[in-house]
């Protein structure tokens, strides 16, 4: 069972640190547990914690300003990336062929890579099954569904930040239909919380969670470690 933390913009290294020291004293057995913390936290942490970068640019070095690439990130031994986070997607304005450009570079370079993809509010609320499938494949489209280090995160945008969580049906209904197209474990995220995470992770097809909001502070992140492992 994989539980990933995307800190987004909070944290800093001084406070990643304390953070990780306090989650490893957790009882992480069984559990394959990411942290995602802001570039500038970015390092060597000990623990069995998995350290992943929130964003990378397709290429080793060279002028591309406000980015970083492989170089900085082999400095600090990260193998792990988060790409096509709805953040990114519609704040950030990243289209689908950058996000498969960089999926490409970091999947020659062997990295874990956590897709992201998720319907808009106006597509869910097309109403249309179909309409929410097709809008999921295309965000999908220039990634190799077989590459053996992707794990694939539905992220519906309607449900991020926001404390509405997709239901139980909306959630196994995706990943049934992700889980056609490829054989990565599927992760949720969208206001993932303690009161929530068992049965969403108890779902079928349903490898993990991606959390954000309810991953900042450790307390509450250990609780849903420990809530997660109730049901292992
Ligand atoms: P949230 O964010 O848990 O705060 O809804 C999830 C995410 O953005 O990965």
């Amino acid at each position: 069972m994989i539980l990933a933390g995307n800190f987004k913009m909070n944290h800093t290294r001084a406070s990643t640190r304390e953070y990780l020291k306090k989650l490893t004293s957790c009882d992480l057995e069984g559990l394959e547990v990411f942290i995602f913390p802001p570039f500038t936290a970015l390092d060597r942490y000990e623990g069995k914690v998995v350290i992943g970068a929130q964003n990378g640019y397709g290429a080793r070095s060279g002028s591309f300003t406000g980015e970083i690439g492989l170089e900085q990130l082999e400095e600090f031994g990260i193998n792990t990336l988060l790409l096509g986070h709805s953040e990114r997607r519609h704040l950030l304005n990243e289209n689908q062929e950058l996000l498969s450009q960089k999926f490409n570079f970091y999947k020659k370079a062997n990295f874990n890579i956590f897709f992201c993809v998720g319907e808009t509010l106006e597509v869910r609320e097309s109403g249309s099954k179909e309409l929410i499938k097709a809008y999921l494949k295309a965000q999908l489209e220039g990634i190799d569904l077989e590459y053996p280090n992707l794990i694939i995160a539905y992220e519906p945008v309607w449900a991020i930040g926001t404390g509405k969580t997709a239901s139980l049906e909306e959630i196994e209904e995706v990943l049934e239909y992700l889980s056609t197209l490829t054989s990565a474990p599927l992760l949720y995220g969208g206001s993932v919380k303690a009161q929530n995470i068992a049965s969403i992770a108890s779902l079928k097809n349903c490898s993990g969670v991606l959390v954000g909001s309810a991953s900042w502070k450790v307390d509450s992140f250990c609780e849903m470690v420990k809530k997660v492992k109730e049901i292992l």
